[in-house]
């Protein structure tokens, strides 16, 4: 069975996946703080923790929620910033046969074109998420990732700093996601990935006062599922890149409605925290559905379920 993938079949370097099962930023670490618990090397690709240009503390804590079927954060990019990932984490995913991608948060237009700078020839670093998508900042994140015109040049800025894979991690707390998508395309993303999480709160009733330290935080996990699907499938009619789905994937099954949706690949996310190996168990579970419905290659799953 084949289960590859090429995520950035334009760009020079490509960035193949040897499967479609990424894991999501900030739900993974660095890598290293889940490789004593399965084969990571087995994965497609992994996506570190929102890097920005300095280390960030993050948001005032409490920090998470739990909700019916999901999970608030606002970490706020807590992160130990891009030099320190230069130097302290890319020389050992140097030596790592699973491709590692770098998600970059930005203030300013700027910081995104520095940050994709400073990545840009990396010997570790397979290629860029860009996160105009974080709802926990004061500033940059979803700010850039909520009108195309933002979204085009945060896109733009990263594309002209770097040869590398750009991928453009989307938010769905917009209009017209289409558009955005659109837009990033344009400006020259290799592949878009979404959704990040949605804009929520919840309110502690002892104390008469919002939960989360920051007031608001992103909703993640399973409750946000058939939102991100139906937003993939909008999304993957719309551009020609690849889409890479994400939002609420636990199961293989999940896994599969969005490959059906139009997704080329995935991100598992939140499922990591209650089960490490979620990642893993989705990756086996693809594969035995393949089998099972005598699959011989991925590609003839993809946007299956829209035509
Ligand atoms: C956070 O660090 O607040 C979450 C990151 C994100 O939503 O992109």
């Amino acid at each position: 069975m084949n289960l590859s993938i090429q995520l950035a079949p334009k760009n020079k370097h490509g960035l193949l996946l040897a499967n479609p099962v990424m894991t999501a930023s900030g739900t993974f670490g660095y890598g290293t703080e889940y490789s004593h618990m399965f084969d990571i090397q087995k994965l497609g690709a992994i996506v570190c923790k929102g890097t920005t240009l300095e280390p960030r503390d993050g948001n005032p804590q409490p920090r998470l929620a739990e909700t019916a079927c999901g999970l608030l954060n606002s970490i706020g990019l807590q992160n130990i910033g891009v030099k320190a990932v230069i130097t302290e984490k890319a020389p050992l995913w140097a030596s790592w046969r699973v491709p590692v991608i770098v998600n970059i948060a930005g203030e300013t237009i700027e910081e995104y074109a520095q940050l994709a700078g400073e990545l840009d020839g990396v010997a570790g670093i397979s290629g860029i998420e860009v996160n105009i998508s974080c709802p926990n900042v004061k500033a940059g994140g979803a700010e850039f990732g909520a009108n195309p015109d933002s979204a085009a040049a945060a896109t733009a800025s990263v594309r002209a700093a770097t040869s590398l894979p750009v991928l453009v991690k989307l938010t769905p707390n917009t209009g017209d996601i289409a558009k955005i998508a659109m837009a990033v395309a344009e400006a020259g993303a290799d592949a878009i990935s979404l959704i990040n999480t949605l804009k929520g709160i919840a309110i502690d009733i002892a104390k008469r006062r919002p939960l989360l330290g920051n007031i608001t935080g992103g909703l993640s996990g399973p409750a946000i599922k058939p939102v991100a699907l139906y937003m993939v499938y909008e999304v993957a009619k719309a551009v020609e890149v690849p889409v890479v789905g994400c939002g609420g994937i636990t199961t293989a099954s999940d896994a599969i409605e969005f490959i059906m949706a139009g997704a080329s690949a995935i991100q598992v996310g939140t499922a990591s925290f209650a089960n490490p190996r979620a990642p893993l168990d989705v990756l086996e579970g693809i594969e035995q559905f393949m089998e099972k419905e005598g699959i011989k290659d991925l590609a003839e799953l993809i946007g299956v379920a829209r035509r």
